[in-house]
């Protein structure tokens, strides 16, 4: 692309996510980060039998005891988040939802006081259908006394999934929830799947969802695998003209939970699923166990050079550029003319490969000179740089380099 067609790209991602209006409710002005049960401890209700990883007021206190004793609290992870399978299969007599008696004996008022206590947020979890995915009983019909019950416990996030719908029927349902939810006059982070669920039919109408979701998913749940997390990446690369622009601050594109620090994917995997997550300006929601994570996958999670991209206050989201051969190129506009730049190494076969980073496209902004920081796998100042310049960044096999560049202005 010539110097004036990148232009236009810039100009255009950017106005477009100037006229589409976000969510009106103040939160998620930068993507929001916390913790969710689902990909780690999935729908495990056998207390007796595993006490330890089993869905109960336990585990969010412990995960909530440790995000505050090991520094997560401090890198900016807030928002501790009850998944699926919480609820008891039955509503009270008056026809609210309920907490398993078993298993969150104090109920969600406590322990969302509990959570507050330690300066963290609550977030919970119900269905736009009857039932949700997991055949608990969903918010259908039930949406002005859900939101009244969330907002009287004090829940702070709301993840609103879209099973047992029929899908026309989705947009008025997310609609209704978002609008019960502003009703309360508490402030709830409103987290959709309607795009999710919309897709298999027809092209979801961003503009409807930037206007009613703080955050929504588009793509297949994550799994801890590579194949998983590569394929949310391609998805996302695929639809960006579509998926890009509707996000900035107030509302943001979820590729899911970031599933480092489990059992699928190698160190260098791990730095990709960060680094993609950090230039898609996406949610950073872990789900993994924080009670028992390794050294170096906890570096990296709370890594503050990367969780600063992620959260940069321009709030535009990044997107693929190129490929080069075995490589792909991400990248991000950032404020203060900054630009994130991630370069994967695709090729699972093989040792480190090199790309001379004159081949990035955004290497163009280095009219005169360009400052040049290499975050991940290390971090590194690799100094400054001239537009005509033989430096080339070493990337792994199914690994990244991330870097910034900010050109320096004569
Ligand atoms: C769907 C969602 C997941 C999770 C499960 C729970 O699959 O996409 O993120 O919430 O339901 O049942």
């Amino acid at each position: 692309m010539n110097k004036l067609a990148c232009v236009c790209v810039c100009v255009c991602v950017c106005v477009c996510v100037h006229v589409v209006k976000a969510l009106n409710n103040g939160l998620a002005l930068k993507p929001i980060m916390g913790w969710l049960h689902w990909m780690r401890f999935m729908c495990n209700v056998d207390c007796d039998a595993d006490p330890d990883n089993c869905i109960s007021e336990r585990l969010f206190m412990q995960m909530a005891d440790v995000m505050v004793k090991e520094g997560w609290r401090d890198a900016g992870y807030e928002y501790v988040c009850i998944d699926d399978c919480w609820s008891s299969h039955h509503r009270d007599a008056s026809g609210r939802l309920q907490a398993d008696p078993k298993r969150f004996p104090g109920g969600i008022k406590k322990l969302a006081d509990y959570v507050h206590s330690k300066g963290l947020k609550l977030g919970i979890y119900s269905d736009v259908g009857a039932e949700t995915c997991a055949g608990y009983p969903g918010s259908l019909g039930y949406n002005k006394k859900d939101a009244q019950t969330f907002a009287d416990w004090g829940v702070d996030l709301l993840k609103f999934d879209g099973c047992n719908m029929k899908w026309t029927l989705l947009a008025e349902g997310y609609m209704n929830m978002s609008k019960a939810l502003n009703a309360t006059g508490s402030r709830i982070v409103y987290s959709c799947e309607w795009p999710l669920y919309e897709w298999d039919f027809q092209k979801p109408n961003y503009t409807a969802i930037r206007e009613t979701c703080n955050q929504w998913r588009n793509y297949a749940d994550v799994y801890d695998s590579w194949n998983s997390v590569k394929s949310i990446a391609e998805w996302t690369a695929l639809h960006q003209d579509f998926v890009v622009p509707s996000a900035g601050p107030g509302g943001w594109n979820d590729p899911d939970m970031l599933v480092i620090g489990n059992f699928g994917l190698s160190h260098d995997q791990q730095e990709s699923q960060m680094a993609l997550w950090a230039l898609m300006a996406a949610p950073l929601i872990m789900s993994n166990d924080l009670r028992t994570m390794c050294q170096r996958s906890k570096a990296l999670l709370q890594n503050r050079r990367v969780i600063d991209i992620n959260q940069d206050p321009l709030g535009r989201q990044g997107y693929r550029t190129a490929t080069l051969g075995s490589f792909e190129v991400w990248e991000r506009p950032l404020s203060n003319n900054f630009l994130a730049i991630a370069v994967r190494n695709m090729q699972e076969i093989g040792g480190p490969q090199k790309l001379p980073i004159m081949k990035v496209h955004g290497w163009r902004m280095c009219d005169s000179l360009c400052n040049v920081t290499q975050i991940l796998p290390q971090y590194k100042e690799l100094g400054v740089q001239r537009q005509q310049t033989n430096l080339a960044i070493t990337v792994n096999p199914s690994g990244v380099a991330l870097l910034t560049i900010q050109p320096i202005l004569d």
